[in-house]
């Protein structure tokens, strides 16, 4: 299907690679004027169509000089977050408060940014992305990671509560393990650290998918368009996991 976003203005955050990237090109090919933004720019070369910009969500300055550019929208995509490993006793006060000031707190900045303009518009629809580790499932090693994304649920139930009768929806997605450039790190990472072969530890991802197989990027993609669209207006405040069957 294409058009299913025609005439909406969207902004992604984190479009540079990943599920952030996935969801840039879907909203393109669903017919949104896309505004892609990464902290590295570079990264946003070749997402055809889409206006591509430096945003570093880290920066509340930053964040509302170019919702000021912009002007309303009808779709925010929060896709921008960090994976911490470790246990509550291998997290530092440093790993904690940047794991919430990228996970959390930049979705503050840019929801207080963007909502006014979709209030003044009386619609708009705004996607979280969380995480299947969390509220939804205690993972082994996610203890800064959970609580962040845990928070990210908190937050865009909040808002959903706070603006139902505005006509502004928010929701979150939850994914499982997705392919993406940070995941291979993390595996890079994880070998080194655990002295196994990065196969093995990207077998250890793999195993704990019921699928046998991480999902995509594009899976993700699929499910944003869906709460982006109008198609989904009956829906908010919802966790929407795209898990591969991870929470069952
Ligand atoms: N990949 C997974 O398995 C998985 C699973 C569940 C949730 N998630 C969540 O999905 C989101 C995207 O993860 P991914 O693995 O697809 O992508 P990724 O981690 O590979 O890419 C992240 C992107 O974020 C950008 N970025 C980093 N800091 C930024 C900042 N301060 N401002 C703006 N951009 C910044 C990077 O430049 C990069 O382009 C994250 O919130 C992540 O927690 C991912």
């Amino acid at each position: 299907m294409a058009g299913r976003l025609k005439g909406k203005v969207a902004v992604v955050t984190a479009a540079g690679q990943g599920i952030g990237r996935a969801i840039a090109e879907a909203f393109v090919a669903e017919g949104a004027t896309v505004w892609a933004t990464d902290k590295d720019v570079t990264l946003l070369d070749g997402i055809p169509k889409a206006k591509k910009r430096k945003l570093d969500v880290l920066s509340s300055k930053a964040v509302n000089a170019f919702a000021e550019k912009v002007g309303p929208v009808d779709i925010l995509v929060n896709a921008a977050g960090f994976v911490h490993h470790g246990t509550v006793l291998d997290t530092d006060d440093k790993a904690w408060d940047f794991s919430f000031d990228l996970n959390v707190k930049s979705m503050h900045r840019t929801i207080q940014a963007f909502l006014p303009g979709m209030l003044e518009k009386g619609s708009g629809s705004i996607v979280n992305i969380a995480s299947g580790a969390g509220s939804v499932r205690g993972i082994p090693n996610r203890y800064a990671y959970g609580a962040t994304k845990a928070a990210v649920i908190g937050l865009t139930k909040a808002v959903a509560a706070d603006y139902i009768k505005k006509g502004v929806r928010a929701n979150a997605i939850c994914p499982g393990t997705i392919q993406s450039p940070s995941l291979d790190q993390r595996i890079k990472d994880l070998a080194q650290a655990t002295k196994t072969t990065e196969a093995a530890a990207r077998q250890a991802f793999i195993d704990r998918q019921p699928m046998a197989r991480l999902g995509t990027a594009e899976e993700i993609a699929w499910l944003a368009v869906y709460l982006a669209a109008d198609e989904s207006s009956y829906t908010t405040g919802q966790i929407h996991l795209a898990d591969g069957g991870f929470a069952l």
